[in-house]
């Protein structure tokens, strides 16, 4: 029970005040998240690529594209942690520096099936064009969906210079002659030919 002798300290004023409390809350947080994420944005190891690391080719781009459009991200992450469980079994753990160029980022937390950020030159083409038109053919207890229209769907190579001239404004280094020839590097590719190159080139710049 409050003493009605005693004059309520600046704390108890605060903690009887919704408005106060709410108010105060608000802004502790604030300053917290922002002292923690502002300097992110001015670090190197943070925003400038790792050495090696290129802008994704058109075909790797229309792939990363499909891999999004499929939804491959509900049960793969790109995103391997520092714990020796990882990378005994993934490889390298992930680093800021490697994502980019990668607009969204493909990170995720989700794993019905394994990471897949250092997949890249993990198997041959020919053993993903098996894997992607039906996963049981080589893992027969596997739960993946099977993608078989992806060999039977062309790449559009019209889409391809407005995607690399978008990205370009984003900071991405396409040069006038990449987005020119976008087009071109495309043509007559199927989408499976495209989600391959595209899970051929992840997590190589680091390896
Ligand atoms: C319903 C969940 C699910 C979805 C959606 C899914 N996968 Fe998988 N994926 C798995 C599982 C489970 C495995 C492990 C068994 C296997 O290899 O098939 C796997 C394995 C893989 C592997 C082999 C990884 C390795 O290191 O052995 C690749 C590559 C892969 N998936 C690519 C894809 C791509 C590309 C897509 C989208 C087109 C996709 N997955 C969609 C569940 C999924």
């Amino acid at each position: 029970m409050a003493n009605p002798e005693v004059k309520p300290s600046g704390h108890a004023r605060i903690e009887t005040s919704n408005f106060l409390m709410i108010v105060l809350v608000l802004l502790t947080v604030a300053v917290g998240g922002a002292v923690e994420i502002v300097p992110l944005f001015f670090q190197r190891s943070t925003t400038e690529a790792t050495p090696g690391l290129k802008p994704y080719t058109p075909l790797q781009l229309a792939g990363r594209d499909i891999y999004i459009r499929e939804g491959c991200y509900n049960c793969h992450s790109q995103m391997i942690r520092p714990f020796r469980s990882e990378t005994l079994r993934y490889g390298h753990y992930s680093t800021a520096g490697e994502f980019v160029y990668d607009r969204p980022f493909q990170w995720g937390s989700k794993r019905t099936g394994p990471d897949l950020h250092r997949v890249g030159g993990k198997y041959n083409d020919e053993w993903h064009r098996i894997h992607l038109t039906n996963p049981r053919d080589l893992v027969p207890e596997s739960n993946m969906p099977a993608y078989p229209w992806l060999a039977k769907t062309m790449v559009d190579p019209a889409d391809m210079a407005p995607k690399l001239s978008t990205l370009r404004k984003l900071g991405v280094p396409y040069d006038d002659a990449e987005v020119a020839g976008a087009a071109e590097a495309v043509k007559g590719r199927s989408e499976l030919d495209a989600v391959i190159a595209y899970l051929q080139v992840l997590g190589t710049a680091l390896k």
